[in-house]
């Protein structure tokens, strides 16, 4: 074999070497140690290297920042006592620009009470100076955890947001309106109120505002108030700790923290508790939340929209609703018309439906007469798209070819005749219970002028 020969075998065994432990540093988690004192350091650079993992290091709070914004870390360890900037103000602004990034904090013995509360600042954990081997490694690989189920959230919501696509059917002036106010409004920040009938689509612009907003990387999480029994609710939105209640098995993250740095949905926000109302306007204003049972306080990022299809007006003037909330959520307010109002977007909206419905059932898209659709806009609609959706699927069911005017005066008995009188009555209220008010306010009138 020639020497020429031996050293190119050498050259990419060389190589091979190289190219592997760039891949293996590459892909080991990354700590930055944050500390002004250097055998500290040193120390747990060695511990953590033998660990296999890729460490850095930090002098100070200003140095920290530096590197952080520079390239990413999986966690930082972070000293709390160092000149310059204090390890609590590092640590505030390190959950600033990198909210998902865990940081533990180091404490010497004089400063555990500073440790705890960093804790409950949303710090990850703290470990004691000396470091206990075994305790440092526990800490670091929970701390890994934390951060790379992070990562793995977010690849399933792109995955997911990459799906969906928000589709908002209707050219009438009313709905042009509405797309373009999104359009302005779903780049900000501003809290917004949507309110409407049932089936109007609430939940559609409030899934439309999150898809076209700065957060769409994020969740869009709901609630829905009105389904949720007063006494879980505010578990449900702000999570509770293990035994907190007989039922709390497990601790649990509400919707606030798990909508972090996305859009929580709130709907049907009029039929929330008036303490759940508190508790909400206090998460507002502080962007901060207690689970139920627990001490440490969370930070939360997260855009509210809320949606109702009452009054809130009215709500407050009876003390349902808390005003301060009100002004707080009703930042911008859309108003989603019914379908009666904006019967010209119907021919659209079927059109939209039965190729959906089609696609669905897996049959070819069934085709409706001009007069069919003619027909589709007589009714009043009191269910509005919601209604209508469920009309087009029964007639793409139940009929044989394109459907006819017959098919849909035949199939569409669930829907109510167009307008009388007495509809106009009570299209003026939006629910059954300002019809009874108002029942009841004629009845009095009644009485007052027999009685006289
Ligand atoms: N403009 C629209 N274009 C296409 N589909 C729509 C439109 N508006 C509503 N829909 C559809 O109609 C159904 C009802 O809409 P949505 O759930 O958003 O209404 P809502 O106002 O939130 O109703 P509720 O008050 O009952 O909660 C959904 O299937 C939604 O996708
Ligand atoms: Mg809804």
């Amino acid at each position: 074999m020639s020497n020429v020969y031996i050293l190119r075998l050498f050259v990419i065994y060389w190589h091979s070497i190289c190219d592997l432990d760039n891949y293996k540093i590459k892909d080991m988690p990354k700590i930055l140690i944050v500390d002004d004192d250097k055998g500290i350091r040193q120390t747990l650079r060695d511990i953590l290297e033998f660990e296999k993992y890729k460490v850095e290091e930090a002098v100070d709070g200003l140095d920290c920042m530096v590197k952080i914004k520079q390239a990413s870390y999986d966690v930082v360890i972070l000293d709390i006592k160092m000149p310059k900037m204090d390890g609590m103000d590092v640590m505030d602004k390190v959950r600033a620009l990198r909210p998902d990034l865990p940081v533990v904090m180091i404490s010497g013995h004089g400063n555990i009470d500073t440790a705890v509360e960093s804790v409950k600042k949303g710090a990850f954990d703290f470990i004691q100076k000396p470091p206990d081997l075994n305790r440092l490694l526990i800490t670091i690989r929970n701390a890994m955890d934390k951060s790379s189920l992070i990562t793995d959230k977010k690849v399933l919501i792109k995955k997911i947001n990459r799906k969906e696509v928000v589709e908002i059917v209707g050219d009438s002036s009313v709905m042009k309106e509405i797309k373009s106010t999104i359009e302005v409004i779903a780049p900000t920040e501003a809290r917004v109120m949507i309110h409407g009938e049932n089936g109007t689509g609430k939940e559609l612009v409030a899934r439309k505002i999150h898809q076209e907003s700065g957060r769409n990387e994020q969740p869009l999480i709901e609630v829905n108030c009105a389904a949720i029994p007063s006494e879980l609710i505010e578990s449900e939105l702000f999570g509770h700790e293990k035994g907190s209640f007989t039922s709390a098995h497990k601790s649990r993250a509400g919707k606030f923290e798990l909508a972090h740095e996305g859009t929580l949905f709130l709907d049907e926000i009029g039929d929330m508790s008036l303490s759940a109302q508190a508790k909400v306007l206090r998460a507002l204003q502080e962007n901060r939340i207690t689970r139920v049972g627990g001490d440490k306080e969370i930070l939360v990022n997260v855009r509210i929209i809320a949606a109702t299809n009452k009054d809130l007006r009215k709500e407050i003037a009876k003390g349902n609703f808390r005003e301060d909330l009100y002004h707080r959520l009703a930042v911008i307010i859309v108003h989603v018309p019914s379908l009666r109002d904006r019967k010209e977007d119907i021919p659209q909206l079927v059109q939209h439906f039965a190729d959906k419905i089609c696609k669905e059932y897996n049959v070819p898209v069934k085709a409706f007469e001009p007069r069919a659709i003619k027909e589709l806009q007589k009714p009043n609609w009191s269910g509005n798209i919601r209604e209508l959706r469920n009309v087009i699927e029964r007639l793409i069911i139940l009929s044989k070819d394109s459907i006819t005017t017959k098919d849909v005066k035949n199939f569409v008995s669930g829907v109510q005749p167009p307008s009388t009188g007495i509809d106009k009555v009570l299209d003026k209220f939006d629910t059954l219970e300002q019809l009874q008010e108002y029942i009841a306010e004629v009845y009095k009138t009644r009485e007052h002028s027999y009685a006289r």
